[in-house]
């Protein structure tokens, strides 16, 4: 077999194994300062990353490294608190396969969240903003040898973030105090921020948001056919200017986005309450 493939269905037994073959509806990756949704779960099984065989362990700041199972919304989820970035040195392999292990415990939904700086100068540090659509500037996840296991060769990104999940979003959010706003999400690999003139030309092809993570997840669940929601914090807004005081910061970046986090986790809790 497929190394890659078999250290995915590895990964996904030592979980099964723990979870009681229980199969999760939905999963989540929590993104920077974004773990606190996992407090919300119900009875939690906690399950390290350091203890999966083959499994990659987060060294970004503000990321925990833990699969955690329960209930959220009333339905079984799995969470990753902590995800691994392109910059940390993973190959796309590692950076994506926390969303193909929760595929093959049967999750049909994910729910990718994320810390992004504004290029849309309209928005405001603190907002939650859902993801419509996203421009890929990493290498491509799929590149390589086809996982047949998992999807077709060519797969359609028309609606990588699904439609009817945005509008659901849209209609709660008004009850979760989150004024609806959406964006295109510009990834790139980081690990520097943007120059001011890398911002203007972001925004000048059609950049709302820009980040370091989350293309490269929703692209594999696309794959392998699980339907996606996105949402960004706006941690901070993006440099026009070659000004000192707009200098970014790794730090308020994670303070920004656990103070967005419990409004984002009262909407995806609320929308996965009426998924099925
Ligand atoms: N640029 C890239 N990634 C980010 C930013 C940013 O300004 N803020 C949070 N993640």
């Amino acid at each position: 077999m497929d190394q890659r493939v078999e250290r995915i269905y590895k990964a996904a037994d030592h979980i099964k194994a723990l979870i009681s073959g229980k199969t999760p509806l939905a999963g989540i990756v929590l993104g920077s300062g974004l773990g606190k949704l996992a407090d919300r779960i119900e009875d939690p099984v906690t399950i390290p990353y350091s203890d999966i065989p083959g499994f990659p362990v987060s060294t970004a700041i503000g990321h925990k490294g833990n699969f955690i199972f329960g209930k959220l919304g009333g339905k079984e989820v799995i969470a990753m608190q902590g995800r691994f970035h392109y910059y940390e040195g993973y190959p796309m392999e590692l950076v994506t396969i926390g969303v193909r292990v929760m595929k093959c415990l049967g999750a049909r939904y994910l729910f990718v969240s994320n810390a992004a700086g504004a290029c849309n100068p309209e928005y405001k540090v603190g907002d939650l903003i859902i993801i419509r659509d996203h421009i890929n500037m990493m290498p491509n996840p799929l590149v390589g040898p086809n996982m047949d296991e998992f999807g077709p060769r060519f797969p359609d990104m028309t609606c990588a973030y699904d439609i009817k999940l945005q509008a659901l979003a849209e209609s709660l959010c008004p009850e979760c105090g989150i004024p609806v706003k959406k964006g295109v999400y510009f990834g790139s690999t980081g690990p520097t921020y943007e120059t001011p003139a890398e911002i203007r030309f972001y925004h000048a092809v059609g950049a709302d948001l820009v980040g370091m993570s989350t293309v490269p997840e929703v692209i594999v669940a696309r794959h392998c056919g699980m339907k996606v929601f996105g949402m960004s914090v706006v941690t901070n807004l993006a440099n026009f200017l070659n000004v000192e005081k707009n200098l970014n910061d790794g730090d308020d970046v994670v303070k920004q986005a656990d103070l967005a986090s419990e409004k984002m986790t009262e909407l995806m809790s609320r929308m996965i309450a009426t998924l099925d």
